[in-house]
């Protein structure tokens, strides 16, 4: 069967190409005050298609606003992920028995609900993981894409059935696709809806049944992706919702003797540990982990400067540099890097800093108070080593205190103008921040910091480029500016890098859409070499069963 070509969801670019931004704008601002208007409230836990309290609970609130509270959430514990677990292991056998069209179907209603409330999505994210405007759409977009892609490759491949044949006579053969069993599906709060419903629906379409653990900032977002999915018809305990901390709910979990697999989206230090944990146990399911990254791009001598600044620019600082595809570091030839840095630092002044909520905002607020704190001391340690060429100061920190170094105490610096001074509320904002003079092998040139920082660093040219591109435990995505189809070969050929883009001047390395460029790490950055959005990723959650028939 070959279903229809696939198309993404791309609603932002739909409204501008009709001219209807005004529209798209109107009716997202109509979505926040709909959301903000139902915030506070409480959530339970989804066990076995109850909603279940727990002993405590914790309270969401959004990091572009501390008084804004999403609401308060169950806060599970180890017993909560026992009742789960079973809930799931028993609804297993039902699940896998179901035909793999029927479980299509229900995904492919859940997508057509989410189309349809895909403002109000996108608002609740705004609102709780401060994605500006654009950016919680193509998250809601993209976890819309996630279910009809997987959908449509399961429809694709005949629910992974196929006849072997007759080798010797009167022995009929097929191979098959079987489920593992429990998935545990745990998610990062940076692409809350995206991942989370890719990642689940992976686990789900194919069969298995889960426990699904959100990051405790965006629990909110994970009710409603896992409230759409009851809605669509999933049975009691197929999905269940755990709602709490890494290490009251996830360890558990991961550690549950009933839990075959674990598909993980997070920092490389809990999926190194979660992957210790499965060898340790010898669990019989895999741990598909998506980590984390220090994109390179490198600009040559050949490049379109006007690219690659905006690619820079927008790479680096979208969501604050919150993602795992951020550009972090950049290799410049040093016969462009001075008017390349200039122009940078230019563009990165320009950027709006503001509340997410607005049409104007760009830079998104910090998601928690470690992510300033990393801030504050990355900042501090690039002026020892390098020059701070823009940024480097906390703009609002919700009335916490210090010294952001140069730049004076945090709430008496002053506006840069780019700031909607008196304007911005209770949040975590930073400037986003271009560093020059870091040696290419220093600390903040190699570790994943998940803030707006990028370092530049000049190369001769495009061997020492690639090397010091190359020269990193990672490789999750890599950009290359370059008119010369010759460079761009040689990048091609020798880049260590999942995803690569050249000459993206939209972003030079994030914003992956889902079949196009599938999404996924080589080296350190992932623990699988198939890709989220792409055609082997559903293999993954199976296991390989050979059958003959004698007669
Ligand atoms: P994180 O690792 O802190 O948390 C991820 C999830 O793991 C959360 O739900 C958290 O509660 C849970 N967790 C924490 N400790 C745990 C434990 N001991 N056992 C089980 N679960 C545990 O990551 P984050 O801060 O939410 O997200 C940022 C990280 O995610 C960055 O490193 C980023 O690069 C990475 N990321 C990677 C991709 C990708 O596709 N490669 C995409 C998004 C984010
Ligand atoms: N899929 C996300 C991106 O490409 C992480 O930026």
């Amino acid at each position: 069967m070959d279903p229809k070509p696939f198309e993404n969801e791309r609603t932002f670019a739909a409204y501008r190409s009709e001219g209807t931004l005004d529209e798209f704008h109107r009716s997202f601002e109509e979505a926040v005050t709909e959301v903000e208007s139902e915030l506070g409230r409480s959530h339970a836990l989804l066990i076995d298609g109850r909603r279940v309290d727990a002993e405590e609970t914790y309270t969401v609130t959004s990091p572009a606003d501390q008084t804004l509270e999403i609401g308060q959430f169950a806060a599970a514990g180890a017993d909560d992920v026992d009742r789960a677990v079973a809930a799931a292991r028993d609804a297993f056998d039902e699940w896998r028995a179901t035909h793999w069209s029927e479980r299509i179907e229900i995904f492919r209603r859940a997508a057509a609900l989410m189309r349809n409330r895909k403002f109000e999505l996108a608002a609740t994210l705004t609102l709780e993981n401060g994605k500006n405007r654009t950016e919680a759409m193509a998250d809601i977009d993209e976890g819309i894409d996630f279910l009809r892609f997987y959908s449509r490759e399961l429809e694709r491949n005949d629910g992974y059935e196929y006849d072997t044949g007759e080798p010797t006579p009167g022995e009929h053969c097929t191979n098959a696709l079987e489920p593992f069993g429990v998935f545990g599906v745990i998610g990062p709060f940076n692409f809350p809806f995206a991942i989370f419903c890719g990642m689940l629906s992976g686990a789900l379409l194919t069969g298995n049944t889960a426990v699904a653990k959100p990051a405790s900032a965006t629990s909110l977002i994970a009710h409603k992706a896992v409230d759409i999915l009851v809605e669509a018809g999933l049975p009691d305990g197929v999905v269940n919702l755990v709602t709490g901390s890494g290490g009251a709910v996830g360890r558990p979990l991961v550690e549950h003797e009933d839990v075959a697999g674990v598909v993980f989206t997070g920092s490389r230090t809990v999926g190194r540990n979660i992957r210790r944990t499965f060898f340790d146990l010898e669990k019989p399911g895999p741990v598909i982990a998506e980590l984390g990254g220090k994109n390179p791009v490198i600009v040559t001598a050949n490049a379109d400067l006007e690219k690659a600044v905006s690619g820079v620019t927008n790479g680096a600082f979208g969501y604050s540099g919150q993602k795992c595809s951020a550009t972090s570091r950049v290799y410049v030839d040093e016969r462009v890097i001075e008017e390349f840095t200039d122009r940078l630092v230019a563009a990165t002044e320009e950027l709006v800093i503001d509340r997410p909520r607005t049409a104007e905002a760009f830079v998104s607020p910090l998601i928690d108070d470690d992510a300033l704190d990393r801030y504050v001391d990355i900042c501090d340690r690039a002026r020892q080593v390098g020059t701070v060429r823009t940024g480097g100061a906390v703009v609002a920190d919700d009335g916490r205190s210090g010294d952001t170094g140069s730049d004076g105490d945090r709430s008496g610096r002053e506006k840069t103008g780019r700031e909607r001074s008196g304007d911005l509320p209770n949040g975590r904002f930073v400037e986003p921040t271009v560093v020059t003079g870091v040696p290419h092998d220093h600390e903040l040139a190699r570790e994943e910091h998940f803030v707006p920082f990028v370092t530049i660093h000049p190369v001769s040219g495009l061997d020492e480029a690639i090397a010091n591109a190359n020269d990193s435990t990672y490789g999750l995505c890599a950009g290359l500016f370059s008119e010369d189809e010759n460079e761009v070969e040689t990048w091609f050929e020798r880049i260590e890098s999942g995803m690569c883009y050249v000459n993206r001047e939209q972003s030079a390395t994030t914003g992956a859409l889902v079949q196009a460029q599938p999404f996924g790490g080589w080296k350190a950055s992932g623990t699988t070499s198939k890709f989220a959005g792409g055609y082997w990723y559903l293999p993954q959650f199976l296991r390989e069963q050979s059958r003959t028939v004698v007669g």
